[in-house]
């Protein structure tokens, strides 16, 4: 179907849809993990089996999906991956064991990491240059909510068996309805007209680069000019990746890694326990602890939105490079100075500052620019190797952030002492590594690389 009719915002609302997935079932877990442990007997290593498992499906997911997108396009991939969200959905309400819940987690993983290696291609393409940035912000506000509507579900279903089912069947299959919504999304949202351009399909790039321009002051047919210069470049692989492209590679990575490295996920997924252990809180006030950090989060990413194309990306990224440094430098040192009363309360404001560096920045850029630096061809495969990156950043640090809080007898300092160390050293990634797109056609910022490859070629 064409992009007719279709208003400007629906489609990047549900072209940002799979966020929304991604977000609620790597938040779910935190609610609903203790009550399959208790209703499947598991021990602790099973639970976080059953935690982890969406990590490394995802980390399959995007790895594979790539060059299915660069080959079978954006649209089709979005929605084989709704598919698989229903069904990981749905195998994950009715799991009955062990196994079985691994199985629909591993299904859901996979689904959630080829959302992420697919939408930010997808959203960069259809974005004119001058909103890119707030555009393509629009997956983390996703991610955001989905992250705030887990807890929320978490917090609804808590103890409530409505119909007789157990509430943890209820939290994991609410994942049901956006996953239906993005089912009827992408069969009917646009096909990136850049993937058509590289088929062949002018006309109806024309038609969809059209539609998607009639309110913003760009030239359509420019920018169709544009891409098809880029678009006769021969079909990418890996050996783009490690020459002319491999700058951009660098960069995915980087940022890919660095974003897990700074700990975002040990507040995210693990927070509630942090307080329950570190600082004596009360079992029953964790949900809220969780639903007090998805609403930070969530509206901090509104910010992001509001400001993402009036600053440099770059700008933003140190930004948040820094007040993530200073806020969680702070807390370690408090945390090994202070007695656990005394820095109870200062920890959670300098999170909660913490949260709002990370949200405004490195969150919404790191999948932003993920979109925009890669040249067309080998689009699709340079976001599943950055999407890999990132979900493979993720495990590590869930696999090891409980290990390491306990090797500092379940004092915070420690492990955020390591992760201040990674916030230093994006300061350094940003300012030595990664280049600015803001403002710039993705054409244009294909045709730098390009010419910056060329230069280095002669001078050798
Ligand atoms: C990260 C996720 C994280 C989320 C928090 C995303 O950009 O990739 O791992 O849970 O932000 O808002």
């Amino acid at each position: 179907m064409r992009a007719k009719h279709l208003s400007i915002f629906f489609i990047f609302v549900f072209g940002a849809l799979g966020g929304l997935l991604f977000g609620f079932d790597t938040g779910i877990i935190s609610g609903a993990s203790s009550l399959i442990e208790n209703d499947f007997s598991l021990n602790i290593e099973q639970t976080g089996f059953i935690t982890s498992s969406v990590l490394i499906g995802s980390s399959i997911g995007a790895l594979s999906i790539g060059t299915l997108s660069d080959r079978f396009g954006r649209k089709r991939l979005l929605l084989v991956a709704s598919i698989l969200f229903l069904l990981g959905s749905g195998l994950s309400m009715t799991a009955v064991g062990f196994a079985s819940m691994v199985t629909a987690r591993i299904i859901l993983g996979f689904a959630v990491g080829s959302a992420s290696a697919l939408t930010p291609a997808y959203l960069a393409e259809l974005a004119d240059a001058p909103h890119r940035g707030s555009l393509g912000t629009m997956f983390q506000l996703m991610i955001t909510a989905g992250i705030l509507l887990a807890y929320v579900s978490n917090l609804g279903f808590l103890h409530h068996n409505l119909l007789g089912i157990r509430d943890w069947r209820w939290m994991l299959g609410s994942a049901l309805i956006p996953a239906a919504i993005l089912f009827i999304g992408s069969l009917i949202l646009p096909e990136s007209p850049r993937y058509l351009v590289e088929k062949g399909n002018v006309d109806e790039a024309r038609d969809v680069l059209h539609e998607l321009r009639k309110n913003t002051n760009e030239d359509p047919d420019k920018e169709l000019t544009d891409i098809q210069k880029v678009a006769n470049q021969p079909r990418g692989g890996w050996k783009e990746l490690v020459t002319f492209a491999r700058p951009a590679v660098i960069v995915a990575i980087g940022l890919m890694l660095l974003q897990q490295l700074v700990g975002i996920n040990s507040v995210i997924y693990f927070l509630p326990q942090v307080f329950i252990k570190g600082f004596g809180f009360a079992e029953g006030n964790a949900i809220w602890i969780s639903v007090g950090i998805g609403v930070v989060n969530f509206l901090c990413t509104l910010l992001a939105y509001q400001i993402m194309d009036k600053f440099n990306r770059r700008t933003i990224l140190l930004f948040g490079s820094i007040v993530m440094a200073v806020s969680i430098g702070t807390l370690s040192v408090l945390n090994f100075t202070l007695t656990v009363q005394a820095a109870a309360v200062p920890t959670m404001i300098l999170i909660a500052i913490y949260i709002f560096g990370f949200a405004v920045s490195w969150g919404p850029i790191c999948w932003l620019m993920l979109g925009e630096i890669f040249p067309l061809n080998v689009r699709g495969v340079g976001n599943s190797i950055g999407s890999a990156a990132n979900w493979i950043g993720n495990f590590i640090v869930s696999q090891f952030f409980l290990v390491l809080l306990s090797m500092f007898h379940n004092n915070v300092g420690g492990p955020f002492a390591v992760f201040t160390f990674f916030a230093v050293l994006s300061i350094f990634f940003v300012i030595y590594m990664v280049p600015e797109t803001r403002g710039k056609t993705l054409e244009d910022i294909e045709m730098e690389m390009r010419q910056k490859a060329a230069l280095k070629k002669s001078a050798n």
